[in-house]
């Protein structure tokens, strides 16, 4: 873990994080979140403010009458989805920049991070996970790692090619000696969120470790790779396409969450509709 450290320690140039976004991470976080501490933090910033209102205005949330307050978010739509629009609103800013080294253009990356926490929000609640808004959390930032990487990349000149078979994070570990999972788990504890959230962004590449046995684990891999079997992110396409048979055939390599296969047809029909549902809100 040396090596990412070394990364990690002028992240705050790099990747800078506001300072309110991360408070209402980590007020979200808390066991005994307290509704009053978390307005009053969302507040302090008016564009995050603005952000949550039009989130929680929007077709996604389902609410015909005007949210006008952070107060009328909490009391209408209840703490569990106010926390999900605050960590996503706190968490687009770090995740909008492209990321050259990676071939990523401005938003991809957040655009592939909200598809995959979406996703892995709905499985955890299928599978019944007792902190679903950790796990959602774990998703979202699963890449953040790359945020850090991507500059010392570059200074690797290191060009992808079309037909490159070594995997991204083989390359990171030739040239860096670490990874963006590595890294990503260290700048989360940096940042004092809880091992719920760093423990799964760690290990979303490793899934035969024995931590990796935790639920919130196989759920955030599980949902990467299932968006990697979607073809949403394909150009400018908002369609998309769930490739079954793909899945068929790579499904022994896939951790085994309760209630997922059996449930599959609608876990994949839910994130479709709410994927489509938020491409304006969240500007994906
Ligand atoms: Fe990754
Ligand atoms: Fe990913």
């Amino acid at each position: 873990m040396d090596v990412a450290q070394e990364y990690i320690k002028d992240v705050e140039k790099i990747a800078p994080c506001p300072e309110v976004a991360l408070d209402v991470l980590s007020i979200a976080h808390e066991a005994d979140c307290s509704i009053a501490r978390l307005a009053e933090k969302i507040e302090q910033d008016p564009g995050l403010t603005a952000n949550m209102l039009q989130m929680a205005n929007s077709a996604y949330f389902g609410h015909m009458k005007k949210i006008t307050s952070v107060r009328d978010i909490i009391v209408r739509l209840g703490l569990e989805t106010v926390k999900i629009i605050a960590i996503t609103s706190a968490s687009v800013g770090l995740l909008k920049s492209p990321q050259e080294a990676y071939a990523l253009g401005r938003g991809e990356l957040w655009r592939h991070s909200f598809a995959v926490a979406t996703l892995a929000h709905i499985i955890a609640r299928y599978a019944r996970a007792r902190d679903v808004s950790a796990i959602y959390t774990a998703a979202l930032l699963h890449d953040v790692g790359k945020v850090v990487l991507d500059r010392p990349l570059q200074l690797e000149s290191y060009n992808r090619g079309p037909g490159d078979q070594e995997t991204m994070v083989a390359v990171e570990r030739r040239l860096l000696h670490t990874d963006h999972a590595e890294v990503g788990m260290a700048l989360l504890e940096k940042w004092g969120l809880p091992e719920a959230i760093s423990v799964p962004v760690g290990l979303h590449h490793e899934p035969d470790q024995p931590r990796a046995k935790r639920l919130g684990v196989k759920v955030v891999h599980l949902a990467n790779e299932l968006v990697h079997l979607t073809e949403y992110d394909t150009e400018k396409s908002k369609d998309f396409f769930f490739d079954v048979l793909a899945y068929e055939d790579r499904k022994a390599d896939f951790p085994e969450v309760p209630n997922f296969e059996s449930n599959m047809r609608l876990i994949i029909e839910e994130f479709v509709d709410k994927y489509h549902d938020s491409v304006a809100v969240f500007e994906l």
